[in-house]
């Protein structure tokens, strides 16, 4: 929409600069008789200069413009006036169940699919993030980017927490998944390597838990600060997934005593498949 929008008022400025020849300040007078919001070309760094536009080039920008014309996302049952399929036409228009039930009719169920579902997706409250009948969204989405999110959850909160002070305006959905996930705040894929180093490139084996991005099965959140924040110490860091009969029945533990794993073991992987230091 922004683009769009961005883009509505370069258009302004090429073909009212082909009309009134090339100086923006003229043209800057022109163009606020005729609308209202044109952007000061003063304003240097969020105009164009129309003559450093090639003119094929605006063409089909133009057509770009008309074709991006924001669009109405319509439901597809709404748009086929399906409206039975939500609604009891016998007892006034109620809805005929609750949600997510009323959903889960015709979608999949996300309890099926993740392991651990989002609370207010569990509880039913899909419109509180999506219109039921159509939105100029897509994903016929209520609000977009931030604001999604931070429609129920405290910004300060949120921005409390070390690891958000730096992600700018980037969405919240580019890390955690809205609906759930098997991971733990329901953490997207590469989220922990949009800041660290990616083992994947580092290493040639990489350890099972961090090959699956269950990195939060050992650290802590940066919530509680710096240092490298483990939930476990010692030997009771590993033997929390591996069965502690089986590791030392292999006879290279049999004098560890209370070593620290870590002492041999790269936590996050190697050159073998032991994955050694
Ligand atoms: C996919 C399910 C679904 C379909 C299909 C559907 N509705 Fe709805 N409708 C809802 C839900 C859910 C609400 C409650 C609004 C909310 O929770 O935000 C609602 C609310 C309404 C309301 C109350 C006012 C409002 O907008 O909140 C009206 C009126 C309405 N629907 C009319 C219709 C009509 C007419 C159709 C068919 C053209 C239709 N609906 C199709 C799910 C649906
Ligand atoms: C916290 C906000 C939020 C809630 C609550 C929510 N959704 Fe979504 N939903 C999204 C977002 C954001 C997308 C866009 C795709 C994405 O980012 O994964 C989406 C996409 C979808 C899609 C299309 C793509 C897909 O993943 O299948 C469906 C269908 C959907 N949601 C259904 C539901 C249903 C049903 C519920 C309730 C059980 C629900 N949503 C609750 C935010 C939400
Ligand atoms: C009567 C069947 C039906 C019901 C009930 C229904 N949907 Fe849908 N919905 C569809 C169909 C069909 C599509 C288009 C195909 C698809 O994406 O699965 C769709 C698509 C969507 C999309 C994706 C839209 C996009 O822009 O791609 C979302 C989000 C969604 N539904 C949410 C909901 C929510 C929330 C509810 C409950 C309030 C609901 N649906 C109930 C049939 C239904
Ligand atoms: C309709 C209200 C609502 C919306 C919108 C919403 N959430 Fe939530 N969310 C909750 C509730 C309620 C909880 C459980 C209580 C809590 O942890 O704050 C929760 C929990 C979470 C958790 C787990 C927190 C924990 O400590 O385990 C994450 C992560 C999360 N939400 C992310 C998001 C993201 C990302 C979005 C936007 C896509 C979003 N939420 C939008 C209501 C919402
Ligand atoms: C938005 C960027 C960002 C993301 C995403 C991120 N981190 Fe961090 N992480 C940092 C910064 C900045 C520090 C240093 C400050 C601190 O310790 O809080 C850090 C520190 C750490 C440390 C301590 C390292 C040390 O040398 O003290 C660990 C461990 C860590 N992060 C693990 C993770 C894990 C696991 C994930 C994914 C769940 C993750 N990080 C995602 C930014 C990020
Ligand atoms: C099996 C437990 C375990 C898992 C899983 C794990 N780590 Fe670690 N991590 C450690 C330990 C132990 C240290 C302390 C330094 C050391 O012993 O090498 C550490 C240190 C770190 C550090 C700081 C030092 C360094 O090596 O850069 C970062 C950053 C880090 N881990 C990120 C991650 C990320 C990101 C993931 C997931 C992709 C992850 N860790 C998964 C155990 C683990
Ligand atoms: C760059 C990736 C990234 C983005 C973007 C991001 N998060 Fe997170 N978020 C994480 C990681 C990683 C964790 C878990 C690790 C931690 O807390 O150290 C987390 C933890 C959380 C938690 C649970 C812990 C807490 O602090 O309460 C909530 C809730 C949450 N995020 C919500 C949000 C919301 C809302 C947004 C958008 C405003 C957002 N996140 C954007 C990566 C991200
Ligand atoms: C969250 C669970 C988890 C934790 C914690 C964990 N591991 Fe693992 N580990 C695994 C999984 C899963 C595999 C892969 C098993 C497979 O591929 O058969 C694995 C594989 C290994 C292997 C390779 C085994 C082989 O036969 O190739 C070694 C060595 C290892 N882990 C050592 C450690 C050490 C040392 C620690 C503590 C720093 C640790 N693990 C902590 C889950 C864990
Ligand atoms: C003194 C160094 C040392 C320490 C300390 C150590 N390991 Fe090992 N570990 C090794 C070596 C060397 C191998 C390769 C064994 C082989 O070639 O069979 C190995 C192999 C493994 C394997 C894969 C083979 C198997 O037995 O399944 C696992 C898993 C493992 N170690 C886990 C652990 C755990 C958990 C700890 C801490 C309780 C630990 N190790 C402590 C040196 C060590």
């Amino acid at each position: 929409m922004i683009f769009w929008r961005k883009c509505r008022i370069y258009i302004s400025v090429i073909t009212f600069s082909l009309l009134f020849g090339c100086s923006p300040e003229i043209n800057y007078k022109i163009l606020t008789f005729f609308f209202d919001g044109v952007p000061d070309p003063v304003d240097t760094e969020n105009i164009p200069l129309a003559d450093t536009i090639n003119i094929t080039d605006s063409t089909s920008e133009l057509t770009a413009a008309i074709v991006q014309k924001p669009e109405i996302y319509v439901h597809p049952p709404y748009k086929e006036k399906d409206c039975a399929g939500c609604h009891d036409q016998q007892k006034f228009g109620k809805l005929k169940e609750n949600q997510p039930a009323l959903c889960y009719q015709c979608h999949e169920n996300f309890s099926s699919l993740q392991h651990a579902l989002h609370p207010p997706v569990e509880a039913g409250f899909c419109t509180e993030c999506h219109n039921p009948h159509q939105s100029k969204e897509e994903n016929l989405l209520k609000r977009t980017g931030q604001k999604l999110c931070l429609y129920c959850h405290d910004q300060k909160l949120i921005f409390a927490n070390d690891i958000h002070k730096s992600i700018d305006d980037e969405d919240c959905t580019n890390c955690h998944d809205p609906h759930g996930g098997d991971n733990v705040y329901a953490l997207q894929a590469g989220s922990c390597y949009k800041c660290h180093l990616n083992f994947e490139d580092k290493y040639r084996f990489v350890h099972g838990p961090v090959a699956a991005e269950y990195c939060l099965e050992c650290h802590t959140s940066h919530a509680l600060g710096t240092g490298e924040r483990l939930l476990r110490e010692g030997q009771a860091l590993c033997l929390y997934c591996h069965d502690k009969k089986q590791v030392f029945q292999n006879s290279t533990h049999e004098d560890i005593d209370d070593m620290s794993c870590t002492e041999c073991h790269n936590p996050h992987g190697g050159d073998d498949q032991y994955i050694l230091y």
